[in-house]
């Protein structure tokens, strides 16, 4: 029962967080705005984010680099980002959500903090190509549950939609 109860309440929750995106998607003037705002909804509300970023493919390099733009949490040594490093670099390579539930038994894991037991890597799509991706990283193990999954494939989605109207 208490664990029934439990897992209707994250998904309670999972699924306001899901509208309040859906109001700063239509509130945001810019596709800026809107990853700012994404990146402070999931790091004040979801409790077990903490730490929420984009990194995103800079435009003509070559070879191709992810750079870091809006983040909420520490400040990380790794703003710019090859695709054959880390959790990243796999998730931008192969266009797939990479979840790691700890990342000590993960060799691609790039360090940004002592704390982070587990991360989630969601590529953000623009006609189809990946463009960026969100990451977001836990003090907990195993975090990123499929309901989580789902809430930041959403708001990636959310903002690749945005960018194609560019
Ligand atoms: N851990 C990531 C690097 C980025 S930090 O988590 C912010 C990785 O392995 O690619």
């Amino acid at each position: 029962m208490i664990i029934v109860m439990a897992t209707t309440s994250s998904s309670r929750k999972a699924e306001e967080v899901r509208q309040a995106a859906d109001r700063l998607n239509s509130e945001a003037r810019t596709t800026d705005q809107l990853m700012e705002g994404i990146t402070l909804l999931l790091h004040q509300e979801m409790l077990k984010y903490n730490w929420v970023g984009f990194y995103m493919l800079e435009a003509g390099a070559n070879p191709p680099v992810l750079v870091l733009g809006h983040y909420q949490g520490a400040m990380t040594p790794h703003t710019r980002i090859s695709l054959h490093q880390g959790i990243c670099g796999a998730a931008a390579s192969s266009g797939k959500t990479v979840v790691v539930d700890d990342v000590t038994k993960d060799t691609r894991y790039l360090a940004c903090s002592l704390e982070t037991k587990s991360e989630i890597v969601v590529p953000v799509f623009v006609r189809g190509q990946v463009a960026g991706e969100l990451d977001i990283d836990s003090h907990f193990l195993a975090a990123f549950t499929s309901e989580d999954r789902e809430l930041v494939e959403y708001c990636a989605e959310l903002v690749g939609k945005r960018l194609e109207k560019k």
